[in-house]
């Protein structure tokens, strides 16, 4: 249990022989002559017992801010406190901090339980204690069947369990769990992340998850935490980053399949902010116009979004005309892919409507028209922000 505050974390690597100025390909990071930025101005409070999950691209600084709070790695500028003293300088076995790596880095010749078991060893705590914890730890984790095993003759889920069961056996303050499930098969992940969900409500502790998943994101998470190339982009609860994305890079990481874009343009009359989508006029609801006023957006070209489920095939009725693609049956319901002006467009329909009528899916070929509601699309600017406040 603690509460945590990151302020302006920063981090820089040295330059190494191929991380010289602009030798280094693939990433946007910034570097400058101290060497790689890998994390900036990364400033976040966490309260006692919150889950944050930390998502973002491969590069983009998660892993690098996990080790700053671990204490496995240096903080080059910024302040890390946990519970209101200021860590900076601790070292990691000071900090009651556990960290659950995707790699499991469980020890082979060592069995289930002397895994489970270590870091009390470790703190050389009487055996007899050591016993009782690992059996409690063995069952909130569901393995106590395997705990004379060793590692090797795991599967990679029950693994994971042994090494989270390793990380929560002493109780630590913070959890930070950096990938832990991406080893694992898509049905076993699933499985495990409504384990986590489950040990979340039996221990007291913080969590810092880092995932490359979104779905782990929006399901475990209190708040989101999304970062590009060493940036923090968004903090928000799932809910919030889903309905308000600050940005496309945001739209880009969460919600899927992703959201569809349209181009058009952002103007103004009597009646207030209206816009045009592909040419066709529409109005904006009251609340929106008051949101773009609060924050003064400008009038001009934009990209406009909306979520494949808000998009509808309007019958005969006005809309954005588009020529269907593709149809696929998901079960419960239909994803029709196609194009608007050229542009990939993807609208998920309900199989079976509120009144029990089966939807039609449309012919390959077959132009439809599509409609939705101007509360729900979201309007982005020249650099991809949102232009509403
Ligand atoms: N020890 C290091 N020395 C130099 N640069 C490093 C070092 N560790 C990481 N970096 C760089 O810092 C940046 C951030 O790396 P980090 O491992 O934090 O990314 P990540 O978001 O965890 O990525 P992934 O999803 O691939 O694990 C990367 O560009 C990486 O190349
Ligand atoms: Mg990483």
């Amino acid at each position: 249990m603690a509460s945590l505050q990151l302020k302006n974390l920063k981090k820089i690597y040295p330059h190494s022989a191929n991380t010289r100025k602009g030798t280094e390909k693939k990433t946007n990071l910034q570097i400058t002559e101290e060497g790689v930025v890998a994390v900036q101005d990364f400033s976040l409070d966490i309260a006692d017992k919150e889950f944050i999950v930390l998502v973002g691209p491969s590069g983009c600084g998660k892993t690098t801010t996990l080790r700053m709070v671990a204490g496995l790695e240096e903080i080059t500028a910024g302040e890390l406190y946990i519970d209101g003293k200021l860590m900076n300088d601790v070292e990691p076995k000071n900090r009651d901090i556990s960290m659950v790596f995707q790699s499991y880095a469980l020890y082979p010749h060592l069995k289930v339980w002397e895994n489970i078991g270590f870091p009390l060893k470790l703190r050389k705590v009487d055996k007899a204690t050591i016993r009782k914890r690992v059996k409690e730890v063995a069952e909130i984790l569901d393995i106590t069947e395997y705990l004379d095993r060793k590692p090797k003759e795991l599967s990679g889920g029950q693994r994971q369990r042994v090494a989270i069961g390793r990380a929560i056996v002493r109780e630590p303050k913070v959890l930070l769990m950096d990938e832990p499930l991406s080893n694992l098969d898509a049905k076993l992940r699933n499985h495990m992340r409504t384990e986590i969900i489950k040990l979340r409500q039996k221990i007291n502790t913080t969590f810092i998850y880092v995932t490359h998943d979104q779905t782990e994101a929006m399901t475990l998470g209190d708040r989101i935490v999304i970062m590009k190339d060493g940036f923090i982009q968004q903090i928000g609860t799932p809910q919030e980053v889903y309905d308000h994305p600050a940005n496309l890079f945001v739209v880009g990481f969460i919600g899927t399949p992703q959201m569809n874009f349209f181009e058009g343009e952002l103007l103004h009359s009597a009646e207030g902010y209206h816009i045009t989508v592909e040419g066709h006029p529409m109005s904006l609801p009251m609340e929106k116009q008051n949101r773009l006023a609060a924050a003064n957006a400008q009038l001009q070209k934009i990209t406009m979004g909306v979520r494949p489920d808000y998009l509808y095939p309007a019958g005969e009725r006005e809309g954005l005309a588009a020529r269907v693609e593709v149809t696929e049956m998901m079960g419960s319901e239909v994803h029709v892919h196609g194009s608007v002006n050229g542009k990939d467009v993807v609208v998920i329909v309900p199989t079976v409507d509120k009144d029990g009528r089966h939807f039609q899916p449309p012919e390959v070929g077959e132009e439809i028209r599509l409609d939705f509601s101007t509360e729900l699309c979201h309007l982005f600017g020249g650099h991809g922000e949102n232009l509403e406040k």
